[in-house]
């Protein structure tokens, strides 16, 4: 049976424990509405660890002024099965005033890699993921910690976090898990309507098209790119947010593609934006 905490101070104590038991622990921050993708990093966690644990936390610091942050879901009875299905051991959901119980004057952050990609349309952003993903660490202190591919960006800046800090964790990096029309799983396809939902199928076929060009010997960014643009403002209700090649672990925008790529994408449907991205490499 899973165990519920909410308390830091119970956390610690438990994990102490476990730790003096001689038990692994595999770390995976959420912010719950758990989907196949969490599952898919939880179910690796314990399979790599003694012990996963869960975070349920959503993180009002990553959230700018007009984002989703109150009406983003809430479900904790839902997520709690989904993460015992899953394999954890313990989901860790604590209140807003449990991890800021004062405004908060001290942060984490990690420089230029947060400014393009998603950064540039949410400024904040990934220093509210590297505030919290550090608290979380420094909490919990786990051997390994695990990150979905989906959000490429968040897992180049925490791996640099982590690195340039010296935390005493390994990032493990998950694969994207999809639907099956190819749509990366999110807890904010939820907020699709039935003809978006169809339409946003759109991201995954872009990126596809991407690396069949690219397979086919073309090295030019400005030349994908604009494939993609084109295929994807031919949908109704598609707006780009971004289209960007990038060096897979500094993020600088790449003109030419010469080993691996991160192509990344973020689109609009409505008020829902949705991200996506896969690497162009070389061979493949
Ligand atoms: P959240 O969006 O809930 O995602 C939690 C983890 O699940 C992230 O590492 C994310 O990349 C991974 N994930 C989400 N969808 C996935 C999919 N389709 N396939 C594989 N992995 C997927 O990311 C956050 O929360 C927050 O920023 C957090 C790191 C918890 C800090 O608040």
């Amino acid at each position: 049976m899973v165990k519920l905490i909410t308390a830091i101070a119970d956390l610690r104590q438990t994990l102490a424990g476990a730790r003096a038991a001689g038990k692994s622990i595999g770390f995976v921050p959420t912010m719950g509405c758990l989907h196949e993708g969490h599952q898919s990093l939880i179910r690796q966690a314990s399979l790599e660890n003694d012990l996963a644990v869960v975070s349920i936390f959503v993180n009002p610091l990553q959230f700018g002024p007009e984002e989703d942050y109150a009406t983003y879901p809430r479900d904790l009875d839902r997520d709690c099965q989904l993460a015992v299905a899953a394999g954890a051991g313990i989901v860790f959901a604590p209140a807003a005033a449990e991890m800021y119980p004062q405004a908060a004057l001290a942060y984490a952050a990690v420089e230029l890699l947060g400014d393009g990609l998603c950064g540039k349309s949410r400024p904040g952003h990934f220093r509210g993921v590297c505030t919290v993903v550090s608290k979380l660490l420094h909490i919990v202190q786990p051997e390994r910690a695990y990150f979905g591919e989906k959000d490429a960006q968040q897992l180049a800046i925490i791996r640099r976090l982590v690195l340039d800090l010296n935390m005493p964790v390994l990032i493990v990096a998950v694969p994207i898990q999809r639907e099956p029309d190819g749509l990366a799983m999110s807890s904010r396809n939820r907020y699709l309507a039935a003809d978006e939902r169809k339409r946003a199928v759109v991201l995954y076929r872009a990126l596809q098209e991407a690396q069949r060009v690219f397979a086919a010997g073309e090295r030019e960014s400005r030349m994908l790119k604009e494939r993609m643009a084109a295929m994807i403002t031919a949908v109704p209700g598609a707006a780009i947010d971004y289209i960007e090649i990038a060096e897979p672990q500094t993020l600088q925008p790449l003109e030419n593609i010469q080993d691996t790529a991160l192509l990344a994408l973020a689109v609009r449907f409505g008020k829902t934006r949705l991200i996506d991205n896969c690497l162009l490499t070389e061979g493949k």
